[in-house]
Parts: structure tokens; sequence; C-alpha cells
């Protein structure tokens, strides 16, 4: 289960002795007779948390969970200590705020058991003690920006400060096998470090995004030593807390409106799951030398790029014309397959033709006006027939992967066959 070997000299004040026996003088073992880490996982109770950790929490890891202020970071552990805490014994250092603000919102997301205890402090040697003491199977640190070791001198928050407490966490957390989660905070202003200085000390980083005006949340794992890092997790804020969202695709589409022009659904793969979204394009005439072009939850450089195929392969005029493409819902897509929706929602505002409604679109789109083949076009298919969508354009080497969906296949080769079979009839 031990891996890390990189540890700051620090370490040394641990006390050679603890060192020694957890990391070094462990002889060779066979493959076999180590005991799997899958076997020892726990669930938090929270469904979409767990497939986003890989399973579960692995005892003895330290998970960092990062995010903007204000995006339900403190919510969601409070919630997972709450859950816990019926079977577990859990500590949470609350560092930011008081204990009372911390119980009022443990109130307001949960029922509180007298397993779960609650710790104003921001003292590493404090905090270390309680720890010890405690004997706690969850430690919760909220925020690891605030936590500060006496013997530095710099202040808590700087990257010395935040790398030296989250290393000595991480040492703890292996050598008591207590399952540590950090909260850190992303943030503009360079004085403090923001989450990324922890990601190689810590076994799995979180992030938390979304919109603060809307209320969807997606956790996503950026590393997992313990798990794959393509799964999300996907919340929604509410009254009493994040709620899991079981249906997430149909909660993406729920606002998209009929007979207008510039919007196409894609069917993403985020993980193992499918996902559903609306991709949105405004092309309006440019008032500037350089046309602009401005994306929200797609990759900046792909918009020029698909533009420029489709002026060259399709003959679209976009020189003249800004550009904007987003996804609804602050979700963000990064795979290929969403290449031909966004291609056909800036050809639909151009025209001002609006798209098939119940027609999904997916395919990769290359240089030449080719549509490529994208993987797990089943799943995609199921999930958009499971919404009610009656058509779906696909690349047509997609083909024989498919059977046994309910819809009508329209396999497409080339940019332009796609655009004739995208709008409404
Ligand atoms: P919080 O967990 O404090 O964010 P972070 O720890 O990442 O800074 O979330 C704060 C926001 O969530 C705040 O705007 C209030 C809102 N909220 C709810 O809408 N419902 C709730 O039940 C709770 C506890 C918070
Ligand atoms: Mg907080």
């Amino acid at each position: 289960m031990v891996e890390e070997t990189d540890f700051a000299p620090e370490f040394a004040k641990a006390g050679p002795n603890d060192f020694q026996a957890t990391f070094i003088k462990e002889p060779p073992v066979s493959v076999d007779k180590i005991p799997s880490i899958r076997d020892k996982r726990f669930s938090t109770n929270i469904a979409e948390l767990d497939r986003v950790l890989g399973g579960g929490v692995v005892p003895g890891s330290v998970t960092l969970i990062g995010g903007d202020p204000g995006i339900g970071k403190s919510t969601l552990l409070l919630q997972v200590s709450d859950s816990l805490s019926g079977r577990r014994r859990v500590l949470y250092v609350s560092g930011e705020e008081s204990i009372q603000q911390t119980k009022l919102r443990a109130d307001r997301v949960g029922s509180a058991s007298g397993q779960l205890f609650i710790v104003n402090e921001t003292n590493l040697d404090s905090i270390q003690d309680y720890i010890n003491r405690l004997k706690p199977q969850i430690v919760i640190i909220d925020s690891i920006q605030v936590i500060y070791k006496d013997a530095l001198s710099s202040s808590p928050g700087s990257v010395s400060q935040v790398r030296l407490c989250a290393q000595e966490l991480t040492f703890m957390a292996k050598k008591m096998g207590v399952s540590i989660f950090l909260v850190g905070h992303v943030t503009k202003d360079g004085s403090i470090a923001g989450p990324r200085v922890l990601e190689h000390i810590v076994d799995t980083v979180l992030y938390f995004e979304g919109e603060r005006h809307m209320s969807f949340r997606l956790l996503r794992a950026v590393k997992n030593r313990f798990g794959s890092t393509n799964e999300i997790g996907i919340f929604q804020m509410s009254e009493n807390g994040l709620l899991e969202v079981p249906n997430p695709s149909g909660i993406f589409l729920e606002e998209r409106p009929k007979g207008i022009s510039g919007f196409v659904v894609v069917p993403t793969m985020e993980g193992t799951r499918p996902l559903l979204v609306e991709v949105q394009a405004l092309v309006s005439p440019t008032n500037f030398a350089v046309a602009k072009r401005e994306t929200r939850g797609v990759d900046y450089n792909r918009i020029s790029l698909l533009s420029a195929v489709l002026e060259r392969r399709a003959g679209l005029e976009l020189g003249k014309f800004d550009i904007y493409v987003n996804v609804a819902g602050g979700v963000n897509i990064t795979e290929p397959a969403v290449d031909l929706g966004i291609v056909i929602a800036v050809a639909s505002n151009y025209k001002d033709s609006p798209c098939d409604y119940d027609c999904v679109v997916m395919g990769e789109v290359g240089l030449g006006g080719e549509i490529r083949g994208i993987n797990r076009i089943e799943k995609r298919l199921k999930e958009s027939e499971r919404l009610g969508f009656k058509r779906a354009l696909i690349p047509k080497s997609n083909l024989s992967g498919v059977n046994k969906v309910n819809m009508e296949i329209i396999p497409v080769s080339f940019l332009k066959e796609a655009l004739e079979a995208a709008f409404e009839k």
C-alpha cells in the first residue's frame, strides 16, 4: 500500500524508528501475499463520491478535495463525516469556521452522531496530538491552507507551510491507517498556495467543478492511486446540503429550448458513464479586426480548428463572425467525440436553422472534414434512447458497433453529409 519514497527531510523528525518500521525494514513480499487494498475499502454511503474514489475510502489514504471557495467542499466533507460517524470515529478539524458554525451546518445536512468530533484548530502539533489521542479512523482538515507548523517561520498558506503540513499528515495517515481528507481552496491570489502544490504528496486528488450560480457540482478525480481518474460524481446543492443526481443527463437537458438554432445534444462519456449535454453556439458579425472565438466547457483551440474546417470543407464564411461556444450546465468536455456537435451547432446558428430536436450527434471531425470513429458508441446510444431521442448521427465507421438500439441511426463519413442530415426537416 505504501509507495511514497520521496519524503522530505522533515520526515526524519518523525523518528527514525517509526520511519524504518513503516517504510524500510519490511522485507520484500511475494505479490500474491499482499492483501488487496480493495478488500479494505469502506463506503461513504454517498454513491457519487464512492464512485470517484474508485469504490470507497481506502484506510490510510490521503485525499485532497480542491475547488473554488464556496463551491461546497466543507458541505460535502461534513456530509461524509456525518454519514461515516455512525460506524466510525471521525475528527473534523475546522480551521476556518467556529465549531458553532460547523455544528449549524452539520444540523443542516445530517443527523450528527456522537462519534463525530469537531475542533477549531490550526496548529499542526495540536492536531497531531488530537489524532493520537482520539484515534479517529477518518480525519478532515478544513482547510490545509490555514494549518501551520510552529517550527516554520513562514505564514500559514505559504507553499512551505502547506507542503510540510500535508506531508506530516500523510505520514501520520500511513502510520496509523487513518484516512485523511484535506480541503484545498483554489486560489487566484498567488500569495496563498493552491491545491496543485499538494498533488504529488497525496494519494487522490478530487476537484469540485461547477458554476457558483448554478446548483450542479461535478466532482472529478484528477489523480487516484486507488482507482480510475475518469470518473465523475454529480451533485446538486440544495437547502440541505449536496444531493446526489441519479439522472444527470436528464437534468442537463432540462432547459433545452425548442426551435432555436445553434443547439445540439451530444452524448459524451465521463469515465464509464454516458452523459448527455447540450452544446450551444452563437455566431454573430464581428466588430473586431480579428473575429473573436470564445468557449466555455470546450477547448478554445478546438474551436479555431473546427471553424477553419467549416470554412474550408463546408464553405461557411466564418472569418467575419465572432463565435461563442458553450456547454450548458457548467460541464467541461475534453473528448474529441464532441467535435461534430460543435460544428453542427455553429453551422446551425450561422444558417439560423434549428437542428433536429430529437437527434443526438457524436463524432470526431478531422482536418479533411472527415467524421472519425469514437469509442463506446453503444453506451452513448443507449443513454440517448433512454432519454427519448429518436435519431442519432454517428460516424460511419462506428456502424458495426451498433446493435439493438431503438433509434434511427444516421451514419455519416463527411462533414457535408452531416450538415445535410442534422437540421429540422
Ligand atoms: P461550502 O461547503 O461552505 O463551500 P467551500 O467549503 O467549498 O468554500 O459551501 C458554501 C455554499 O453552499 C454557500 O453558498 C451556501 C451553500 N449551501 C447550501 O446551499 N445548502 C447547504 O445545505 C449548505 C450547507 C450550504
Ligand atoms: Mg469551506
